[in-house]
């Protein structure tokens, strides 16, 4: 399959400079948990959480949804849950990209299940066009309008997750 280049490494790392000042400025004085939904974020959130300039503590959750590679079919199963205990800390959702939303809306609402002082979503891509549950996001990247997205992270069928650039493919 064909992959065109959608935003350029170097413009990738600028973003998330300027996300990382954000929320270090934001959490000045605080000391929160980041939790990263697996696979996608790997990247995006080793490059975010190095240049913060806040004590964190990290930690990982990772959900799977029912039906194809390219659509969220709605169904949500967990398969790794957090570890860390939750209760009265800030905690920062960050996600690679979302879509329909139906993800991250089920995510939230188990981890607001824990009793978090706060929640804020920071994630690097918001594709807005198939969006099915209202999201707030707290901190974003990227908008894009359409395309599926490969690279930086991303996958189709576990394949193109090291490319250095977000690409779409064709
Ligand atoms: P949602 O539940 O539809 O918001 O989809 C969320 C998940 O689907 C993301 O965490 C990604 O893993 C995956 N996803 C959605 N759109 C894309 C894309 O364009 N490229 C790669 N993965 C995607
Ligand atoms: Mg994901």
């Amino acid at each position: 399959m064909r992959r065109d280049v959608l935003i350029p490494h170097d413009e990738i790392i600028g973003k998330i400079e300027e996300l990382s000042l954000k929320i270090s400025s934001d959490y000045s004085n605080k000391e929160p948990v980041l939790i990263g939904i697996l696979n996608g974020v790997i990247f995006f959130f080793t490059e975010l959480v190095r240049r913060l300039t806040v004590p964190t503590r990290m930690d990982f959750i990772r959900a799977a949804s029912y039906g194809s590679s390219m659509t969220s079919s709605g169904a949500i199963r967990l398969l790794k849950d957090v570890e860390l205990a939750l209760k009265g800390e800030d905690v920062i959702l960050i996600e690679d990209i979302v879509d329909t939303g139906l993800t991250l809306a089920h995510i939230v609402e188990h981890l607001e299940s824990k009793g978090p002082a706060s929640l804020k979503i920071c994630a690097l891509i918001d594709k807005a066009e198939r969006r099915e549950k209202t999201i707030s996001i707290d901190y974003c990247g990227f908008k894009v309008n359409e395309g599926f997205l490969v690279g930086f992270g991303l996958d189709y069928d576990e394949k193109y997750r090291y490319l250095p650039d977000i690409c779409v493919l064709k």
